[in-house]
């Protein structure tokens, strides 16, 4: 595995690779590598691509300092994971990657709902990293989350509208036992870490309620109202959006998913799942379409 901070470095490698027609997939992560990370890598790794890892707490992307200042950074555990991955090349620049060259992208409406009307700034530094990443690798794969649904859409926004030729690939969520999607945030939990099953809890059973019909508006209030009834010290969202453009349902069937942001413990956990049929809103009513 070749260990790269240094992206003039990171550069002259992957020309090596490329002019020998070796293709490349690529991982970007925090690091704090946990199962969720590790499936990326190993999806990436089915094709016969070089796999190159990135390992970079992005600054940009942050909205608090303490929350960055907190991020847990296990960088000797992260490098050991990742060699016995299998990974070719971890790259973990230092902070003046991104420093002095925050690239602007007009993210639009997609970057304003959900996350980013909580989290100010935050899909703005995404994407300031990302096409970083992207101009320097210029891979043929990149592997996403859906754990991160809507920084998914994000990235897809991004290559599609800068022209970047790569494919997308996005990988299911892994959870642990009990459900709760896994995220390097989850450690920092403490004791309340049990009432993280409440997330999924909420989402799995909002969907079974709207499949089962006769699903209001004023459902998800009551949701909310469980939730921080039950010791959620906040919920920032729980919502019901089309996923082709997060947008709100209407009177048109579509594929829909169930958004959630909520703190335990000053720390902020999301989740999402999908709506396996076709949803619209009637009367304030969901309606599944059945077939
Ligand atoms: P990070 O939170 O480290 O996540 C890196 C990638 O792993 C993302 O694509 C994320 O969606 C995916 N991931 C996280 N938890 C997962 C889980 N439980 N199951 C499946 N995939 C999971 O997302 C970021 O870093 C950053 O914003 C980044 C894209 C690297 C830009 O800085």
């Amino acid at each position: 595995m070749l260990l790269i901070s240094d992206p003039y470095i990171l550069s002259s490698r992957l020309l090596e690779f490329k002019k020998k027609g070796r293709k490349i997939s690529f991982i970007p992560t925090m690091g704090n590598l946990h199962k969720g990370h590790l499936k990326l890598i190993r999806e990436g790794k089915k094709e016969n691509f070089i796999t190159l890892l990135s390992i970079f707490v992005n600054p940009l992307q942050f909205n608090d300092i303490n929350d960055y200042k907190n991020y847990p950074r296990t960088l000797e555990q992260d490098k050991k994971l990742a060699f016995k991955e299998g990974i070719d090349i971890l790259f973990n620049p230092n902070d003046h990657f991104i420093l002095k060259k925050k690239k602007s992208f007009k993210l639009g409406d997609i970057s304003k709902k959900l996350c980013g009307s909580f989290r100010k700034g935050h899909f703005e530094g995404v994407s300031a990293v990302v096409i970083e990443f992207l101009n320097l690798i210029n891979p043929d794969l990149i592997l996403l989350g859906e754990k991160d649904f809507q920084q998914t859409i994000v990235i897809k926004k991004i290559i599609k509208n800068l022209d970047f030729k790569v494919k997308v690939k996005m990988i299911p969520t892994v959870r642990d036992k009990n459900d709760v999607a896994l995220s390097s945030r989850n450690k920092l939990l403490g004791a309340d870490s049990s009432l993280a099953v409440l997330i999924p809890k909420t989402l799995n059973q909002m969907i079974r309620e709207i499949k089962n019909g006769n699903f209001k508006f004023s459902r998800i209030d009551e949701l909310k109202s469980n939730l921080i009834d039950n010791g959620i010290q906040k919920v920032d969202y729980l919502e019901i959006l089309k996923e082709k453009d997060l947008n709100f349902p209407d009177s048109q069937f579509d594929f829909c998913r169930v958004f959630i942001s909520a703190k335990i413990n000053g720390i902020r956990l999301i989740d999402n799942m999908r709506l396996n049929k076709k949803v619209k809103i009637s009367n304030e009513k969901f309606f599944v379409e059945r077939n």
